[in-house]
């Protein structure tokens, strides 16, 4: 059989094609995934889904390493805003609302952004911006975070900024008392803004230039352990050159989407580095 085997891999064609078999195999289970999604969802941009069980953990010790928390209280912050079913009724009930709904699932899931939620969960920031809010999924979690450690003792506003003036439906009910858009150019907002910005997430124009431009116009507006979070990163270094160029450190985490045939973007993370036992 083994000689055979070694016969059969000399006749180029027959090789090229186990070959090819074998590399595909890996994305074929795509193809199910992108059917699936074609008749279930009715998403068409910035999609929604869970991450894998493995990349939750990865992300609560990504979060964990960066914010010297233990990974297990990280941890319970991602599952709190996973199983917090009055938030995601709230986003249902907006999007019910919205003229947006023919192109929004029903079903709600953060991915990536539960990392950000996460973050604030254990910063307990004052000030939270998020640059490009689109329908508004990332704001009214962010809020839901604020409003969780404004119950805790720890107060926060957020401000959220987008170009389209029919941005942020979703940020509706108690959530939008911590919150607010601000409408118009991102980079002129930011620059009408008075610091001090304790969490930035940079997911606006996704050009790398503006990307860069937005760093460079919160830089000293930022507060001594600030984190700036990139929605870029997985395609631009912009971020972690921002960070060696102003003494930060640089993380990327990379988001495993589940059950979806989008690869998944990730989340920069530039943080200014504690020394053991300093936790923010
Ligand atoms: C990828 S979406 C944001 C997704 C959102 N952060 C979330 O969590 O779902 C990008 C948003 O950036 C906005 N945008 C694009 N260019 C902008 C600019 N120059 N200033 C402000 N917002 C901008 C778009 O209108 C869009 O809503």
């Amino acid at each position: 059989m083994k000689n055979i085997l070694r016969f059969l891999k000399k006749i180029w064609f027959l090789n090229f094609l186990r070959r090819i078999f074998k590399a595909t195999k890996l994305y074929n289970k795509k193809y199910v995934q992108i059917l699936k999604w074609g008749i279930k969802s009715r998403e068409d941009t910035n999609f929604t889904y869970d991450l894998t069980d493995t990349n939750i953990l990865f992300l609560a010790q990504t979060v964990s390493v960066v914010t010297q928390k233990d990974a297990k209280e990280i941890l319970g912050y991602i599952n709190e805003a996973r199983n917090d079913s009055f938030l995601k009724e709230t986003i249902i009930n907006a999007i019910k609302k919205s003229s947006f709904r023919h192109v929004a699932d029903l079903e709600i899931n953060f991915g990536r952004r539960l990392g950000w939620y996460a973050f604030i969960r254990a910063m307990k920031p004052k000030i939270i911006i998020e640059t490009g809010v689109d329908k508004g999924m990332g704001s009214i979690l962010l809020c839901a975070a604020v409003l969780r450690n404004k119950e805790e003792g720890f107060p926060g506003q957020f401000f959220g900024t987008d170009i389209n003036p029919e941005a942020g439906y979703l940020l509706t009910g108690k959530y939008s008392t911590v919150g607010k858009i601000i409408y118009g150019d991102s980079i002129k907002s930011l620059t009408e803004f008075d610091g001090p910005i304790d969490l930035f997430i940079n997911d606006s124009d996704h050009s790398t230039d503006y990307e860069y431009r937005e760093y460079l116009t919160i830089r000293n507006k930022l507060s001594k352990d600030a984190i700036i979070l990139g929605d870029n990163s997985h395609g631009s270094n912009k971020l972690s050159l921002f960070s060696s160029e102003t003494g930060r450190d640089f993380l990327f985490f990379h988001e495993q989407p589940l059950d979806h045939w989008f690869p998944g973007a990730g989340i920069g993370i530039s943080f200014v580095k504690r020394t053991p036992g300093s936790s923010l």
